[in-house]
Formats: structure tokens, sequence, C-alpha cells
């Protein structure tokens, strides 16, 4: 098996659609689908491009209502191709007869490649290649060589290359009931001899979109200048033609190359006269794929995770690094977007920003932290939206929205399909406010792994304490518990929205969200009492009006927060939850393959999961994920409860059966718990699992509409933490490794604090080197701490040490 690609050796109309978000090719600034270039949107293929941030929102009456929604958009396909031999029918995969095909991403290069043989029904035997490539190394530019090698005949081929602006967002048939048309077309046309352009703008925030391309032809490798005819040009479509006469045997080569700029691009006061000079530069796509691939060999010499012994791990490792890199690279330090929960792969969840970004920056904290700076001030720059949203509910300071995408105000949609019963219902799925914890989470994990104090102190600060602030003023003193209470809020199990017997949404005491909002507030504190200068703190409480008594307030919560907890141990999700009834999961799991659904198949039977004990994901566990156990009893402690020994063991059996499963990300979570209780097999089991979340489309169809950014980023950092044994402190890293069964060696370098550590792991030997980033500091007398299996190592800058486990 080559573990650096992804084969598909037939041609499956059904399963296109998941491999055609498998095959996405991206650079953090667009993407594109692996769609065939000669397909438009069907029920097999979605031939989507969405460029990082380019949202429009539209309203739709439904219901007697008129509900908005704010969707990534797909934007003009720049992929338009076919051709046709001696004017017979256009190629058509469903028409011809089609041999030896074979897709194959290449991920160490970034090459898509598609080759096959066709026979039309005239029985012309036809050899055609597809090399493409969005460039990694200039993220305006995309292209793709098509070879055509007739092998029975000689005859003329006619070939059609063009932009196509006419584009909706149709590629999830559940929210094909609302309005899609995100794109006015504002012109057409060529350029050169060999140039097209088309320009569009999104219909409500007037995003101009420019896309150009030239189409460019060889005959055995030879270029030629064929003339072109234009066909159809209106101010949407465009396209032009020409053909060649082929001879048996012999190769030709038609290339297209394509240049994106949008009006939201910075320093570029003309996007299409931009796009234009862009692709008029491209030499050919040879050029772009020397570029290209030279950024893609840099890349994986600093992100790349070698493991011997278990080639589908490597396999899949390698392929969500791949993809995470495709939907957030280091271009997008210079570009406002947040990390789409379902990357630049398809139009699931309308291409928004959830609190998966918690699952995904620790791989980016250790190997490219400026792409967590750039998402984060993603997040800055909404802070006043936040506060908006916080101030329309009554609340102080900021609460980020569960859904977000442009301006940063609440995208969650207002109802919900539900598939199963073809029936609309509300979506309380707004009250988690447990996202803007994620968001202080973040922010002071990368600065707790980077130390860019400069980070801190001109953004980071202001944004872990007006969460801070917000969730003080979601907080509760109840005079009869002498406590604190957060009630009407969700938990991250989305199956409990609200009480049973109650018409409102959310819950109260949510274990998971007070005892967060308990370490955020610490975290605040910490930061303005310890960490900013004098100056710093006294400028910021200035700035963000927090007096003397707010900040008693805090120092209050954190020593009286509620945690519903039994005598026992056993954490209750939120206050009431050991009311709810018992679920008969074996009845459920008899009838229905899809109990990880269960919310639906309730739903569908007139039932509500509100009723019962069973969750779509880890909630109380989650603690367990985001903090460590001395961090946990610290908590405990302070706010006067037990933190007893097996507290993880009792609360792991409890909740462990009673979980679903409905989101990817739960499988992830669950073999970190496991590997925290040492269980060793069942770690590897559910790992695995979590591992073929995408790949094999685990919950059959989910990922035809977009990869899961959050369980490919949880999985790598289940890598890092969990078999590697990497654990980052303030001063330094420690390692302890733990290679399951079978693995042989791992390899892989981090990036902590500035200093590249190199690891080279097996199951008798760790060889570590440490370079730093700045050459210039390095003084002999430098050494750098790391702790191995509990021992100290002073390292001595790029050299290697051969540690005996
Ligand atoms: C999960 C959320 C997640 C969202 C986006 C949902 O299915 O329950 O936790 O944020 O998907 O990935």
């Amino acid at each position: 098996m080559n573990t650096w690609k992804l084969t598909y050796r037939n041609f499956i109309p059904g399963n296109e659609p998941l491999r055609e978000a498998l095959t996405t090719l991206g650079n953090g600034y667009f993407g594109t689908r692996g769609a065939a270039c000669e397909s438009h949107a069907s029920e097999i293929h979605y031939p989507g491009t969405y460029i990082t941030g380019v949202y429009n929102k539209l309203p739709t009456k439904i219901f007697g209502k008129t509900i908005y929604n704010e969707d990534l958009v797909n934007c003009p396909n720049w992929l338009v191709f076919n051709y046709k031999i001696n004017d017979g029918p256009w190629f058509s995969y469903l028409e011809s007869k089609i041999m030896d095909y074979r897709v194959e991403l290449n991920m160490n290069n970034g090459i898509l490649t598609r080759r096959f043989r066709f026979k039309d029904n005239r029985g012309h035997i036809t050899f055609v290649r597809h090399k493409r490539i969005v460039s990694m190394a200039d993220p305006h530019i995309g292209s793709f060589c098509y070879t055509f090698t007739p092998e029975n005949y000689s005859g003329k081929i006619m070939v059609r290359s063009g932009i196509d602006g006419e584009i909706k967002n149709e590629g999830i048939e559940r929210y094909k009931e609302l309005n899609n048309k995100h794109l006015k077309a504002l012109s057409a046309g060529k350029f050169g001899k060999d140039g097209l352009y088309q320009q569009s703008r999104t219909t409500q925030g007037k995003i101009r979109i420019s896309e150009s391309i030239r189409t460019l032809f060889y005959e055995d490798n030879v270029q030629k200048y064929p003339k072109f005819k234009v066909i159809k040009n209106d101010k949407s479509y465009c396209s032009h033609e020409f053909s060649f006469n082929a001879k048996k045997g012999h190769h030709y080569n038609v290339e297209k190359l394509l240049s994106i700029y949008t009006s939201r691009d910075q320093g570029v006061p003309d996007d299409l006269k931009k796009a234009i000079e862009k692709v008029s530069q491209i030499e050919n796509f040879n050029q772009v794929s020397r570029d290209h691939k030279a950024k893609w060999k840099a890349i994986w010499s600093r992100f790349d995770i070698e493991v011997t012994g278990d080639d589908f791990m490597q396999n899949v490792l390698r392929m969500h690094i791949f993809h995470l890199l495709q939907s957030a690279s280091t271009h997008n330090e210079d570009i406002d977007a947040g990390m789409p929960a379902r990357g630049l792969h398809g139009e699931a969840y309308r291409g928004h920003i959830f609190w998966d970004e918690l699952y995904i920056f620790p791989f980016f904290n250790l190997h490219a932290p400026e792409i967590t700076r750039a998402f984060l001030m993603y997040r800055y720059r909404r802070l006043e939206a936040a506060k908006a949203y916080a101030a329309m509910y009554g609340h102080k300071g900021a609460m980020f929205p569960w859904q977000s995408a442009s301006t940063g105000e609440e995208t969650t949609q207002a109802i919900h399909l539900n598939p199963l019963s073809g029936t609309w219902g509300p979506d309380y799925s707004f009250k988690q406010r447990h996202v803007s914890i994620a968001v202080a989470y973040n922010a002071w994990s990368y600065y707790y792994s980077t130390g860019d104090i400069d980070f801190l102190e001109c953004y980071g600060a202001e944004i872990i304490v007006e969460v801070a602030c917000f969730l003080s003023s979601i907080t509760q003193y109840n005079k009869k518990t002498k406590r604190y209470e957060i009630k009407g809020v969700m938990g991250p199990d989305e199956y409990h929205e609200k009480y049973p017997d109650s018409e409102e949404g959310g819950l109260n005491n949510n274990a998971y969200t007070n005892i967060m909002a308990v370490w955020v507030i610490e975290k605040a504190l910490l930061t303005l009492d310890h960490l900013l200068s004098k100056e710093a703190s006294r400028a910021l409480l200035l700035k963000t009006g927090i007096d003397g008594k707010e900040l008693s307030r805090w120092r209050d919560i954190i020593h009286k927060m509620t945690v519903p907890i039994s005598k026992n141990g056993i954490i209750h999700q939120f206050e009431g939850y050991m009311k709810l009834k018992e679920l008969n999961w074996d009845k459920y799991r008899e009838k229905s393959v899809q109990v990880c659904r269960i919310d639906r198949i309730l739903k569908a039977e007139g039932k509500s999961p509100d009723e019962y004990k069973v969750s779509k994901q880890p909630d109380v566990l989650m603690l367990f994920y985001v903090l460590n156990m001395k961090e946990l009893k610290f908590i405990f402690n302070q706010l006067g409860y037990r933190f007893g020994k097996n507290i993880l063991k009792k609360n792991f059996d409890y909740y462990y059966p009673r979980t679903s499963h409905g989101s990817t990300l739960s499988i992830a979570v669950h073999s970190c718990i496991t590997s925290l209780l040492n269980d060793n097999e069942k770690t590897m089991e559910l790992f695995s699992i979590a591992m073929e979340s995408d790949i094999h489309d685990i919950q059959g169809g989910s990922t035809n509409e977009g990869i899961h950014t959050g369980v490919m980023g949880a999985t790598i950092n289940i890598f890092l933490r969990v078999f590697a044994g990497l654990d980052v402190l303030e001063d330094r890293i420690c390692i302890k490794p733990n290679l399951p069964e079978g693995w042989k060696s791992i390899k892989f370098q981090v990036r902590y604090k500035n200093i590249w550590f190199k690891f080279d792991i097996n199951s008798s030997a760790l060889k570590v080197k440490a370079e730093p980033m700045h050459k210039l500091t390095i003084r002999p007398s430098n050494v750098i701490p790391v702790v191995i299996n509990k021992n100290v190592h002073k390292l001595h800058p790029e050299k290697t040490y051969t540690i005996i486990l």
C-alpha cells in the first residue's frame, strides 16, 4: 500500500460524492471538490469551489415565516471542460464504456490524477489522463492538464473549456427548499488569444469574485496555438472551443490555467484585473506543478507523521493532515476567516465555524501557530458582534455565536429538518454557550504553547476577559444553596435541548459549562493579575469596564460554582439528568443500523431524546479531554467537591454506554478518555473507528457533504498526546511514548516556543533533536530541557540524542 495515496480503481456513480469530497484540493484560500471536470452538478457529481470567508445570506419564506441562512458560497466552476470525437456527442461517463479507471490523490505532492480509457459508441478508444492542482505555492492559482491519446483511430477532437458562473448552492439535498442563488453575474468575456474571464458578485454581501482561465495546447509536448472560438459568452458563462486532428498513438495535452481573486483580497483594488494579470503571467502547467510540489515538499518536511507497522493508520493520518492543511494553510495568515467545520470540501453546515476549532488548533499550535493566530484574530475582529449578541440577551461581556460565518452574528438556523420524519422542528442548538468557552480556551492554549505574549497583550487577554465577563453575567447566586448556577444552556451533547416538560430551550447547571466557566474565569484572573504588565492590565480593565466589584464576584464564583454530582462521584450532565428515563438500547440496535442518530429515530416516533439518558457525544467526559486531572482536581477541590480517585472510571462507565456517537467527534474523544484509563486495547479500537470517520464515511453520506475537520484534528491530537505521549507545559515539553501494538516506530516533529523538536521513536529507543528557529540566538551554553519518561534531559541545539527507553 502506498501510504501517500488515496486510490480508487473503478467508476461507481454512487461513490462519486464521497470520493469528490475526499479528493478535494485546496490551499486554505480556496478549495475545489475532486469532481470530474467533464461533469456538472447532478445526483452523481458536484463540482463545488469554495473560497474561504466568502459567505452570503439569503432569506427564504417557509411555513409562512421568513428565515435567513448564510452559506459558504459555491463559486463559479472553473473546471468546465469537455470534448467530442469526430463530431460525435460530448463525452459523458454514463454514455461511454469506461475502462481501466483510476483516480489517485497523491497527498505527497498535492496532485489529483484521474486516468481511464473509454470507448464511445462508434468504437473509438481513447486514453485520457487528467492531472489537477490547486496551488499551495500561490493561493490564487489552480491548473489542470488533460492528455488525450487516441488508441485505435485518428480523427478530429473538439475541446471546450470555460467558466460557469450559473451556479447555486445545491450540494445538500435537505437544504434545497431554501434559497440558494448567491451569485449575480457581472461580466464575462475573452482576453488575449487564449483567455476567458468571468466576474460575479454575491447578492447580499456584494463580494466580487473574479476567475480567469487560459487554455493551452500541446501536440506531443510541442506547444501549438490553435484558434479559439468563443461559444457562449453571456455574463454568467463563457467557454471557448478549438479542434485538432489527432493521430493514433500520439499525445495531446490541453492545459487549463486558473487565477481567482475576490474583492476581499488585501492590496487588490481590482480583482478582475488582477486575476487576468496573474493568469497571463503563468507559463504553463509544469511551472505551476513545479512550484506547488516544492511547497508541499517543504510542508511535509515539518508536518509529516510517520508510522511504521500500520499502513492504514499511516495513510489516514497523512490524509487528515493533508485535508486540514488544505482547509487552512499559512496563506490564511492574511485572510479574515475562521476554520469551517467541514473544510472547503462541501456545503454541510453551510461552511460555518463551530467550537470544532478546539479539536483542530492543538495541531496548528504545534506546527504552524501562525494559522491558529489568524483564526483567533477572526474571533477577535468579531468581539464587538459577540458583545452585541450578549447584550441582546441582557448579558455582559462577549457571547460568541454557536455558528459563525461572516459577521460574527449567530447563524444557527432557527428550525431544523429531521430527514427521517420529513418535519421541521425548533433548533435550540444556539444555546450551546460553551462555544465562547472554546474561543477563550483556544486563545489561552495558543498563548500557553507559543509564549506569544504580544498576542496575549494585544488581543488574547481581551477575548479571555470578555468571555469571563459573559460567563459571570449568566451566573446567578442561589441563596438557598449558597452557590452560583448557570441556567438555560445546552452542553456539547446536543440531544438534550430542554427539559421534557418545558417549552423553553436550555438546561440548568450543565457540568461541562459550569466547570469550564470556572476555568475561564480563573485564567482571566491569572492573566490580569500575573501575566500582563500592570499598565496593560489596567488598560484592559478600563477598556472592558470591569471593576473591582466584578473581579471580587469572579473570585467568589471560582469557589462557589455548582457542580451537580452524586455522592458516588457521578457528575450529572445537568441538573435533573438523573431523573430521565433509561433507553432500551438493545431494542433500537435491533431495529436500526443508524442508532448513532437516535435523536432522529426517537423524534420520528413522536418521542424526544430530551426524555432519555442518551447523549450524542461526550459532555461530562469532555471535561477530561480538555483539562488534565490536576487542573480538574484543583477546580473541584476549590469548589468544595470531592474529586475521588476513580472519578474518571466511574463517569466513563456511566456515560459511555449511554452515548450514541452521533457526532464523529464522539468516538475520538472517548478514545482519548480510555487512554487515560490505561485501556490500550479500547483506545486503539476507538481510535481506529475515529480514523475511519471520513475515509469510510462511517455516518453514511455525511462526508459526501464535506470532511469533518474536528475529527481530523482530534485524531492527530490523540496521536501526539496518547501514542507519542506528548505533554506541553509552560516551560518545557514532556514525552512518554506508548506505541500501540504492531506499530514499529513513529517519527514526527513539533514546534514549541520557536524550537522544532524532532522525534524518532521505537519500542526500545527515542531519538530527539532540538532545532531552534532563530539560529543566531544559539550559544554553545544554551541547553533546552525536555522531559522524557519523567527524566529531564538537557539538549544542546542541533545535536541528536538517543535515549534508551
Ligand atoms: C456536533 C457539534 C459540532 C458540529 C460541527 C455536530 O454534529 O454535535 O459538536 O460542532 O457537528 O462539526
